[in-house]
């Protein structure tokens, strides 16, 4: 059997196995992490099982952005449980992130999007709940983007079916956020998932965490509806640092963002009342994010929670959430005169 298939079998067999023990121990003794003689050594042996396998991996066999997706999670999961990875290993994901020009570490992704072998971390329910949500509101965001960008370039008598496209499309990412919220058990997210998604070291360089909004379209609905500029010194830092999470394929979208609606209903109000109707609803499915899912489900038990680590990105909570809000009023339009 070829390297990657041993590795590949023992992420989605002892690994999962592993980590969702593991989980169990931590989440019974009330915390994010423990440390005994037995949970030590269960820790030790999940590093030195997924080292032995993955420096095994020689070239790049298969997807290679497949393999640094099982490669991160094996790095992930040792970041999590709080052991070093062999720096041979880490130069395997090195070696795949500098081939495919992204960041050498697990994504949302890798998850959700890209994941044919139904790859997770553990057995637990709310992770699987949490990877479907959140991957239920990123197809939905790629459908709402994808309508939007062919609004330039269809016929006058095609517009206002793209813009009820996008309309459904933002309705389904709000409501996926909402059963997300309704089902996703605050503590178990906090304790026992939220862990896998911190940043970690790859080869001597810190690589910010995985979080949900490493892809494209998001950003492209911004640009679309003219609630974000490129030229505008705040967004551009929001773009620049998330293009080497993004997945590769999603990296040109953000090269070339699309025509700015906006300027298009201005000069022509003909679908003004429909480009509104989006708008709103790309403001509500994130005004939701912020208010329910990041504040009860990651800022208020922050409050009594160490506070390193806290964040995918790294900063301190107050910093992300101060940047999370100022997406919050862009993308309602808060100040810009835009409401209706
Ligand atoms: C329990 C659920 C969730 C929590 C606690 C949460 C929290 C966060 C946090 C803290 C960030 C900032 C990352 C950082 O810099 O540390 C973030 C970013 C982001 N999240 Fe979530 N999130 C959740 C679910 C979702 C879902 C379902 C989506 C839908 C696709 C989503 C979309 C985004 C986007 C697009 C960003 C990037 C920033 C932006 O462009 O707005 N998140 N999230």
């Amino acid at each position: 059997m070829s390297a990657v298939t041993d590795f590949t079998r023992w992420l989605s067999t002892d690994f999962l196995d592993a980590n969702t023990g593991l989980e169990e121990a931590y989440f019974a003794l009330g915390a994010e992490i423990a440390n005994n003689d037995d949970l030590d050594q269960r820790k030790r042996v999940l590093r030195a099982d997924g080292a032995a396998l993955v420096t095994r991996i020689d070239g790049m066999p298969g997807d290679p952005y497949d393999l640094l997706g099982a490669v991160g999670l094996y790095l992930a999961a040792c970041r999590r449980h709080e052991v070093n990875v062999p720096e041979a290993a880490q130069a395997v994901a090195g070696r795949l992130g500098l081939a495919l020009g992204v960041a050498p570490r697990f994504v949302f992704a890798h998850l959700s999007t890209h994941n044919p072998a139904a790859r997770t971390f553990t057995h637990l329910p709310d992770e699987h709940t949490f990877i479907t949500c959140n991957g239920l509101a990123v197809l939905a965001y790629q459908r709402a983007a994808a309508a939007l960008r062919r609004i330039p370039s269809v016929t006058k008598s095609l517009v206002a079916a793209l813009y009820d496209e996008a309309h459904t499309a933002l309705a389904a990412v709000l409501a996926a956020n909402q059963a997300l919220a309704r089902t996703l058990d605050p503590d178990r997210f906090f304790r026992n998932i939220r862990p896998y998604f911190k940043p970690h070291p790859v080869c001597g360089t810190e690589y910010r965490g995985a979080n949900a909004g490493d892809f494209a379209a998001v950003n492209e609905i911004d640009l679309a509806l003219g609630l974000c500029e490129v030229t505008d010194p705040f967004y551009q830092r929001i773009l620049a640092e998330k293009y080497p999470y993004l997945p590769p394929e999603d990296q040109p979208r953000l090269r070339t963002p699309p025509s700015n609606l906006r300027s298009l209903v201005e000069r022509d109000p003909d679908h003004v009342e429909k480009y509104h109707a989006v708008r709103r609803a790309h403001g509500a499915a994130y005004a939701f994010h912020h208010h329910r899912l990041v504040m009860p489900f990651l800022a208020r038990p922050a409050e009594s929670a160490p506070q390193d680590g806290l964040t995918a990105s790294g900063p301190p909570l107050e910093v992300v959430l101060a940047t999370l809000s100022r997406l919050v009023d862009l993308r309602t339009a808060r100040d810009r005169g835009l409401r209706k």
